[in-house]
């Protein structure tokens, strides 16, 4: 099998020309069924084909990453925002299924009974354009709860960012990457009251892969903030 993707979290094969298979460490099945309503819905996301166990057989994305559309300068940094925002305010129209838990890593986000669908993950490179628009993919740490909180999570992976990590051609366009980071930093911003931002804040923290310098910009873009 051809291995096109994957992550810290997954690895993703082509099975064909329509399908691909992700495979992941843990139980993909309440995932499927997330992603199965939300399509079911008309919200962008692959169709899931079939789920067992850790392995999921979906839909295939012909495109590249919102990530790699920008990084190649196919796609400017306002444009890409746009995009970022309105997959957001997409997906926080649609009510969350009652299966869907409201808290995650100990953190609740569905205070006053919002229960909305949130990604939790929402970042360029789980965004893949193709001929029929921007689909979202990833949706490991989907919960519920208000949509200021998926802003708020969005806002605190830009911020901590490590432009060092993303790549040689980034990495020689510095000045470039820090506009851009600001530019969306400032949209997210803008979408989340302060103590959002603390709980995302909190929520990467409690992520494992998430590295003393990365909890470090993390803490000063939220003093900033
Ligand atoms: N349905 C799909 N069609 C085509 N390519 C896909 C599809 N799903 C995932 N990919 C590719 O695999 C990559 C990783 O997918 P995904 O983000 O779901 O995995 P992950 O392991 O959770 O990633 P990470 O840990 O980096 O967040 C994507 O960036 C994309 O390039
Ligand atoms: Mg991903």
């Amino acid at each position: 099998m051809e291995q096109i993707g994957g992550g810290r979290a997954s690895q993703v094969f082509a099975l064909d020309d329509r399908r691909v298979l992700r495979r992941g460490a843990f139980d993909a099945a309440a995932e499927a069924r997330l992603m199965r309503y939300l399509h079911g819905l008309g919200f962008p996301v692959p169709e899931v084909f079939a789920a067992e166990g850790a392995d999921m057989t979906m839909e295939r994305l012909h495109g590249r990453t919102l990530g790699a559309e920008v990084n190649a300068g196919a796609i400017g940094v306002p444009e890409a925002a746009e995009i970022l925002l309105d997959l957001h305010d997409r997906l926080h129209e649609i009510d969350a299924p009652a299966e869907l838990r409201g808290s995650t890593r100990g953190l609740a986000m569905d205070a006053n009974g919002i229960r909305k669908v949130l990604h939790l993950d929402l970042h360029p490179e789980n965004v893949v354009v193709t001929d029929a628009g921007a689909f979202l993919i990833d949706w490991t740490n989907a919960i519920a709860g208000a949509p200021e909180y998926d802003f708020a999570v969005s806002w605190a992976i830009i911020a901590g960012v490590d432009p060092g990590e993303l790549g040689p051609e980034l990495a020689s366009q510095l000045a470039w990457f820090e506009t851009a980071r600001a530019e969306l930093l400032a949209a997210f911003r803008e979408r989340a009251a302060p103590p959002a931002l603390e709980t995302a804040v909190a929520y990467r923290f409690a992520d494992p892969n998430t590295n003393a310098a990365e909890s470090e910009r993390l803490r000063k873009a939220l003093k900033a903030s």
